[in-house]
């Protein structure tokens, strides 16, 4: 599954080699970041002009903390390949700057040029980014309160569960369907009845991923426990 996400990424950077990546976190594309890092090692990738945008980032945390966005991408991606770091944008974890930073990266974004992938993965709550359940789709990056499901399930990341921060900064809904490619990947049994619903629900802003059912050109690489409940 990661060698073909990393394979369907390298692609696009062989093509394109200036291109504009929107990138995740969490665990499931840390095996596809190994492949990129692996085919750079190799002499076949060249990340020299690619550009990076993230999806998000905790609020409260600062980039030398460990458990922040910037320091899993540095760490997974970024600090094992050629990119120019200037040239990786995470949105800023600053609480005091949150009210403007959100309109600050989707004027970075605006300026860069509309992002050829985004690579998306899916929460338990069907959420992407950190959109979550809602009465209405975002439209924006914004600051969000993180639903309790949502700190359970990246407690596992901290020492303790008062240690997960309760708001983050994410790409709205309507940021991430403006790139022009979306490569949604899930894997794991515990995602099947969500990626279910995800694709074979009705399009509604309480599972934020199944907005992806409207956009034009969205892949979803996944392993077969997490396919197994679709019924197409
Ligand atoms: C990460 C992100 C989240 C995760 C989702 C799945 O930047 O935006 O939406 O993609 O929570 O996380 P994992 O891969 O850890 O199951």
């Amino acid at each position: 599954m990661s060698k073909a996400a990393a394979i369907f990424l390298a692609a696009e950077i062989i093509n394109h080699p200036d291109t504009i990546l929107g990138l995740a976190t969490g665990s499931t594309p840390i095996g596809t970041y190994e492949e990129l890092v692996r085919l750079y090692q190799a002499g076949i990738l060249d990340f020299s002009k690619v550009r990076t945008f993230n999806l998000d980032e905790y609020l409260g945390l600062s980039p030398e903390n460990e458990q922040s966005y910037r320091y899993f991408m540095n760490e997974h991606l970024f600090s094992h390949v050629n990119i120019p770091m200037e040239n990786t944008h995470v949105p800023s974890g600053d609480e005091k700057e949150a009210e403007h930073s959100g309109e600050i990266y989707e004027q970075q974004m605006k300026e860069a040029g509309p992002i050829s992938i985004q690579v998306l993965g899916l929460g338990h709550d069907g959420h992407i980014g950190f959109n979550e359940p809602a009465d209405a789709f975002a439209k924006t990056t914004a600051p969000i309160a993180l639903e309790e499901s949502t700190i359970d399930a990246n407690q596992r990341f901290f020492a303790s569960r008062e240690e997960v921060p309760k708001m983050a900064i994410s790409m709205g809904i309507g940021t991430i369907m403006r790139a022009k490619k979306i490569l949604l990947l899930v894997n794991g049994k515990e995602k099947a009845k969500i990626l279910r619903e995800v694709l074979e629900g009705p399009v509604t802003p309480s599972c934020p991923a199944s907005i992806l059912q409207f956009h034009p050109d969205c892949t979803l690489i996944c392993d077969e426990e997490a396919a197994s409940l679709l019924r197409k």
